[in-house]
């Protein structure tokens, strides 16, 4: 099913249950490597980087399965520190994977994991941290190798707060031995609930949601049951689907407590958005306004991965509006084909742009090249006029559980094929 069908122009009704969140339950299925019991981990999306960490996680020896409600893991026993490089090449995320090995094994041989096209995606952050924490690296052949005789606590700043280094570095030092204070750490609400499945199975962290993280490592973690929070990016995409079609359209369990930047980025389109403890109503004008700047920012601001999203729905705005990405640098990719589709959009420089709305865009023929980029183009070609057919689909699966189900459900002319 790699081709999805738009028959655009019609205006989204109705209400989206939203999924549990793929960069939430991707580290907490790796840290299920930190204890030799069992843990059952709920809402966990049913998607190809989900299930492609299933499959990483038996590939270690650990049982998997899944189960009504949720996946069963059990790690009692693990055969090697070793992912299979076939399985590591080209998925970012199995990079989760390095701190939990470390943690549990002390050593790992993977594959460097693969870079997409947002950016090169470089693991330095990672691998200076880690390194501070007395682990070995080096490269063989390709190959990345590490080894910690004796993991122990440090102080570390990051430089930036990465996501997936503040991750390693938390999954390290809840095993290591001492106490480890991670300053300029990411508050992603992801790596929150990293931390609190974490707190869950017996580990000692003070700090979690903040930026500075003190973790007393070297206890015995047990396992425990989590549930994963839904996805705040597969919401905003819902949001921003509802803004560029001029629908109406209720966010099932969207977790609003952590999409205030979002909620106000769609607030300045115009869209009326009542929270409610059961979701978001989300109202949205015939056609958005301009929001006059969106600048992309770690958390609590602009996520960068609705950036494409929100380009998108700007494309329909009344005015100008200015794009900035701070956090990766390619991730403008989708400005060609909305273009094709008839948008005005100027590159002003690698990490802005500049958007005219235009009343209509034309359905055509889209290809997706990444996760996000590749949700953009769906949402572009539900507003366009005409019939859109994306290829590249399979990038998108990687990351919405029933996204054509879910916009027909909405009253979307769509098909998957
Ligand atoms: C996580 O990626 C998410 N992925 C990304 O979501 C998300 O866009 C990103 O965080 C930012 O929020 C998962 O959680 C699986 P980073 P990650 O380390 O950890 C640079 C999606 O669509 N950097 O915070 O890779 C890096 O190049 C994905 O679901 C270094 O320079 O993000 C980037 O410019 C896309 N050196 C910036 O930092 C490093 O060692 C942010 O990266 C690490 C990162």
């Amino acid at each position: 099913m790699d081709f999805i069908h738009v028959q655009g122009g019609v205006a989204l009704k109705g209400k989206v249950r939203i999924q549990g969140s793929k960069n939430a339950a991707l580290p907490i299925l790796a840290a299920t490597l930190l204890t030799k019991e069992t843990s059952c981990i709920y809402n966990c999306p049913r998607i190809a980087d989900v299930h492609h960490m299933v499959s990483l996680l038996r590939s270690l020896g650990l049982q998997v399965c899944w189960e009504e409600q949720g996946i069963r893991v059990n790690s009692t026993d693990i055969c090697r520190g070793e992912l299979p490089t076939e399985a590591v090449k080209g998925m970012r995320s199995s990079l989760c994977l390095l701190g939990a090995l470390i943690g549990r094994c002390g050593e790992v041989r993977m594959e460097y994991p693969g870079g997409c096209m947002i950016g090169k995606r470089p693991i330095d952050l990672h691998i200076r941290a880690l390194r501070e924490m007395g682990v070995d690296f080096w490269e063989e052949q390709g190959m990345l190798y590490a080894k910690a005789d004796n993991l122990h606590g440090a102080e570390i700043m990051l430089p930036f707060p990465s996501v997936g280094a503040t991750e390693n570095i938390v999954m390290a030092a809840v095993m290591a031995e001492g106490c480890t204070v991670l300053s300029r750490a990411a508050r992603e609400p992801e790596v929150e609930a990293l931390c609190r499945y974490l707190a869950a199975c017996g580990a000692c962290i003070e700090g979690i949601g903040t930026g500075t993280l003190t973790i007393r490592g070297g206890r015995e973690l047990y396992g425990t049951s989590y549930r994963v929070p839904e996805d705040r990016i597969v919401a905003g995409t819902y949001l921003f689907a509802a803004a560029i079609t001029g629908g109406c359209v209720f966010l099932e369990r969207a977790p609003f407590s952590q999409m205030e930047a979002v909620i106000h980025v769609a607030e300045q389109m115009g869209a009326q958005c009542d929270v409610t403890p059961k979701g978001i109503y989300v109202q949205a004008k015939e056609r958005p306004k301009s929001v006059p700047l969106i600048r992309t920012a770690p958390y609590p601001g602009f996520p960068t991965d609705l950036q494409s999203m929100a380009l998108a729905a700007m494309t329909k705005g009344r005015g100008v509006c200015v794009i900035e990405e701070k956090i990766f640098e390619n991730r403008f990719r989708v400005v060609e084909p909305l273009r094709q589709m008839g948008a005005d959009i100027q590159i002003m420089n690698a990490g802005s742009v500049k958007v005219r709305g235009v009343e209509k865009l034309y359905g055509t023929c889209l290809e997706a090249k990444e996760l996000r980029g590749g949700a953009a183009l769906l949402l572009a070609a539900l507003s366009a006029e005409g019939e859109s057919v994306l290829t590249g689909c399979s990038y998108i699966y990687r990351g919405y559980e029933n996204i054509c189900k879910d916009l027909r459900e909405l009253g979307a002319r769509v098909a998957s094929v």
